[in-house]
């Protein structure tokens, strides 16, 4: 029986674990605290808002006032921390946002934590999710173990670096009794749609240019949300304090590829000429700094865990891409107001 703070779960993955906790454990408290940023939508999350295990909090979680006061009344057992500022491109226009939340938000919510176990530390977990976008950038070959060196070159992985980084501190320090993920890029429903994939199937859906930054080369390893947040639970539940878990897709695919394999299934799905969506794609300005190759070995979480994805990327994208054509309202809510200034910004001078 656990009481648990999520962070961030009105966001894309945390809406995702929200969902995942509050419907299999009827018997665990969840507070979701999430500050409602562009990124953040309670839409996500209707159909559990008024399950009696559930709580929502509009706050932030660098706000330590309001983190004690949370503490003090909910007695949380453990914390799954998903709030974060996520996207590249943003930290490429406006760092400081990243390292407030990612680095000071991480900061003060371990050491509100800290200070309200006050050693008190049996069954308490704090588990904190990050990217491996931290190890920097790959060349064609190999992959990121847990034991890869930190690299980061943008100042998203470099405040999230930041974060993994005060985490071990407080660990090793204070044996406060952390768990870390670092996961490959996420797909799936409820993505907002400045991020690769959402961004293309609305494109695609509105026969807009599909922008692909370079020469459409870079390569990621795709891992269906769903698939992230069972790893997530099997690593709450079963993973070893103290220890870090890469969780990856076994799916790397160039942009351009992946590209051509949605428009490929959205004509299709849309009833257009074959070849019709390709005729989007775009080439523009390469992103400044922007990685290579992001791929994980995620034989740690198989063989000590054994967590493996359960979705073939084809299927997986295929279920996004119906998701999105059947929510249309979400979508449209979503890309209306900020959205149109935020898609000015980053593209009209590309
Ligand atoms: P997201 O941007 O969709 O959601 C982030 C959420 O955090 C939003 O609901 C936002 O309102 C909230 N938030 C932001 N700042 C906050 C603050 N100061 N206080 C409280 N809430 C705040 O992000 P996501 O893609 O769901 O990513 C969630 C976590 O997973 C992040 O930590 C990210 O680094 C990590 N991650 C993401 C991916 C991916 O592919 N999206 C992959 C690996 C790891
Ligand atoms: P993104 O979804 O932003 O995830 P991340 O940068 O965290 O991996 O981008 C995925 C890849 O797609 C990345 O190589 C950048 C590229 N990209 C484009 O080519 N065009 C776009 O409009 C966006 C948003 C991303």
């Amino acid at each position: 029986m656990h009481k648990i703070l999520i962070t961030g779960g009105a966001g894309f993955i945390g809406s995702h674990l929200t969902r995942l906790f509050v419907t299999k454990y009827p018997d665990y408290n969840i507070v979701n605290i999430d500050k409602l940023t562009y990124a953040g939508n309670l839409e996500n999350l209707k159909d559990i808002e008024d399950a009696p295990n559930y709580t929502f909090v509009r706050g932030d979680i660098t706000d330590a006032g309001l983190l004690k006061e949370l503490f003090d009344i909910h007695q949380f057992t453990a914390v799954l921390h998903c709030a974060a500022e996520s996207h590249v491109d943003r930290s490429i226009t406006d760092p400081l946002a990243f390292i407030t939340t990612n680095v000071v938000g991480t900061a003060t919510l371990l050491h509100t934590a800290r200070q309200y176990w006050n050693g008190a530390y049996e069954n308490k977990i704090f588990y904190h999710i990050s990217t491996d976008e931290v190890y920097g950038s790959l060349g064609e070959t190999g992959f990121f173990t847990e034991e890869t060196a930190y690299d980061p070159r943008s100042p998203y992985s470099a405040s999230k670096a930041s974060s993994d980084h005060i985490v071990r501190a407080f660990y090793h320090t204070y044996h406060l009794p952390v768990k870390i993920s670092n996961c490959s890029n996420n797909y799936g429903p409820f993505h907002f749609p400045e991020k690769l994939i959402p961004l293309c199937i609305h494109n695609i859906i509105n026969n807009k240019p599909l922008p692909i930054y370079g020469k459409g080369e870079n390569v990621r390893d795709w891992l269906y949300v769903e698939d992230h947040v069972r790893a997530i639970d099997v690593i709450f539940h079963t993973g070893k304090v103290g220890e870090t878990y890469n969780i990856g897709g076994h799916n790397e695919w160039t942009n351009i590829a992946l590209v051509k394999e949605l428009c490929r299934q959205m004509d299709e799905k849309l009833g257009r000429d074959k070849g019709e969506s390709e005729k989007l794609i775009t080439y523009v300005k390469d992103r400044a700094g922007h990685d290579l190759r992001y791929a994980i070995d995620a034989t740690k979480l198989k063989d000590q865990l054994g967590w493996l994805p359960s979705l073939q990327f084809e299927e997986g994208i295929s279920k996004t891409i119906d998701w999105y054509l059947n929510n249309s309202e979400w979508l449209q809510h979503v890309t209306s107001g900020n959205y149109q200034h935020y898609y000015e910004q980053q593209y009209d001078k590309r």
